[in-house]
C-alpha cells in the first residue's frame, strides 16, 4: 500500500516512519517541519501544511492509506492560537473526511476524558475535554466516524522512539527524567491524579499495524494507568539520591482519569512490550551520553518552542519549496532529502 505519514517528521511520527520502512508499504511524510530545520530521514518527503487543501489533496491521490498524526499537540501548545489550532487540528480533519476515501489511522488522545477519577474509562464512557486540545481532538473524532478510519486514543506517550526525531521532554516521564538529572529534584503539584502511560514504540506498532486491518471506530491505548506521585518515585529508583517535593495545591493540569485498553488488546492484540522503565533509561541515556547539545531549549517542549522561535512557523501555512516541481515535494525519492531552510515564510495572515 502506499502510506502518507501526515506529521510524520514528529515524535511519533519518527517510530512510525522506522516502522514502515520495515515494512513492505511505499511511505511518503507530509509535515510542516514546525519544529524542525530539515528533515533526513531516508524516505520520500513532502514539505507541506495541512491547511492547504489544494496541496494535500495531490498527495491524498497517491495514497491507499493514511496515518494522521500531524496536529498542535498539548494544552499549552493549542492555547497559543485558538484559531490555528482549531483550522490544523480539527478543520483539516473535517477537509480530510471529505476528499479520502481509503484507510485512515488517527491519533486522538485520552485527554478527551478529562477529570474522572474513581473508574476506569472505556472507550463507551462519558467524556469530558477540559481544553481547547482535547475538543479539538474530539470534533476530530467525530468527523471520521463515518469513514474507513480507526482512532487511538492514546496515553501520554514516552520514551525515544527513533534515533532521528525530535524527542519531546514536555511529556510527563520524560520531563521528569529530565528534571532528575538536571536538578537532582522534581516537583509534583498534588500528586494523586492518574495518567495513562504508553510508550511511544508500543505506539507506533498499534498505529502500523492498524493501517492494514479492517477495524474501525475507537480504540484506547495505554500500556498502564500511573499515579503521578507513584510514578515519581519510580524515577527515585533510577536516581536514589532524586529530592521529590510535594507541593499540596492541585495541579494546572486538571486531568485525571484511568483508561482501559481491554478492547485494543482483546480485537486487536495490542501488547505493549516496552516499559515505564525502559523510557526512563533511554532519556537518561541521551542525556547522560550528552547527545542533547541543550535539554533547555525549548524546541524539546511544544508549547515552549512554539510560543518563542516558532509562533511565526504555525501563524503562516508553510509554502511550497520553489524549484520542487510547484508540489513541495523533494525532488529525491528514497534517499536522504535534505530540505535545509525552508522558502522565505511570506509575511500572510494566518491561514486560520
Ligand atoms: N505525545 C503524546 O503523549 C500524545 C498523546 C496523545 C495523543 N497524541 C497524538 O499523537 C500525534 C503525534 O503526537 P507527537 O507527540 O508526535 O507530536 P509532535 O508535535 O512531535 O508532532 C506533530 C507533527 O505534526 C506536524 N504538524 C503540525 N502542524 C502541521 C501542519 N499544519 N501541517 C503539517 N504538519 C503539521 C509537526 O511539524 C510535527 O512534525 C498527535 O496527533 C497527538 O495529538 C500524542
Amino acid at each position: 500500500m502506499n502510506v502518507l505519514v501526515v506529521g510524520g517528521a514528529g515524535y511519533l511520527g519518527g517510530a512510525v516512519v522506522d516502522l514502515l520502512l520495515k515494512s513492505a508499504h511505499q511511505v511518503r511524510v507530509y509535515d510542516a517541519l514546525l519544529y524542525e530545520e530539515c528533515y533526513r530521514k531516508p524516505v520520500d518527503f513532502v514539505y507541506g501544511d495541512v491547511r492547504d487543501d489544494d496541496h494535500l489533496r495531490t498527495e491524498l491521490a497517491w495514497a491507499d492509506a493514511l496515518v494522521w498524526l500531524a496536529a498542535v499537540v498539548g494544552d499549552r501548545a493549542c492555547d497559543l492560537n485558538p484559531d490555528v489550532t482549531v483550522r490544523i487540528n480539527e478543520k483539516s480533519v473535517a477537509g480530510l473526511a471529505q476528499n479520502f476515501s481509503g484507510r485512515i489511522v488517527f491519533t486522538s488522545s485520552c485527554s478527551i476524558y478529562g477529570s474522572q477519577s474513581g473508574r476506569t474509562l472505556t472507550e463507551t464512557s462519558p467524556l469530558d475535554p477540559l481544553s481547547l486540545y482535547a475538543s479539538t481532538k474530539l470534533a476530530a473524532e467525530r468527523y471520521l466516524a463515518k469513514k474507513n478510519a480507526i482512532v487511538f486514543r492514546l496515553g501520554t506517550m514516552f520514551g525515544v522512539g527513533d534515533n532521528f526525531a525530535r524527542v519531546r521532554l514536555d511529556l510527563v516521564v520524560n520531563t521528569f527524567a529530565l528534571q532528575a538529572i538536571q536538578h537532582g529534584k522534581i516537583t509534583i503539584f498534588g500528586g494523586n491524579q492518574f495518567r495513562p502511560l504508553l510508550h511511544v514504540r508500543d505506539a507506533a506498532r498499534a498505529v502500523v499495524d492498524a493501517i492494514a486491518s479492517s477495524h474501525t471506530g475507537i480504540f484506547n491505548l495505554h500500556r498502564q494507568n500511573v499515579r503521578i506521585s507513584d510514578l515519581a518515585c519510580q524515577i527515585r529508583n533510577h536516581f536514589p539520591d532524586l529530592i521529590i517535593e510535594n507541593v499540596d495545591i492541585p495541579a494546572r493540569d486538571a486531568r485525571d482519569y484511568r483508561v482501559s485498553s481491554d478492547k485494543a488488546r482483546a480485537l486487536l492484540g495490542f501488547r505493549p512490550i516496552h516499559s515505564i522503565d525502559e523510557g526512563i533509561e533511554q532519556v537518561e541515556e541521551l542525556l547522560q551520553t550528552n547527545r542533547l547539545k541543550q535539554p533547555d531549549n525549548p524546541r524539546y517542549a511544544n508549547d515552549r518552542y512554539l510560543a518563542s522561535v516558532g509562533q511565526q512557523a504555525i501563524m503562516t501555512q508553510a509554502p511550497m519549496i520553489p524549484g520542487s516541481g510547484g508540489n513541495g515535494r523533494a525532488r529525491e525519492v528514497g534517499t536522504t532529502v535534505a530540505i535545509g531552510r525552508p522558502a522565505e515564510r511570506e509575511e500572510a495572515p494566518a491561514a486560520a
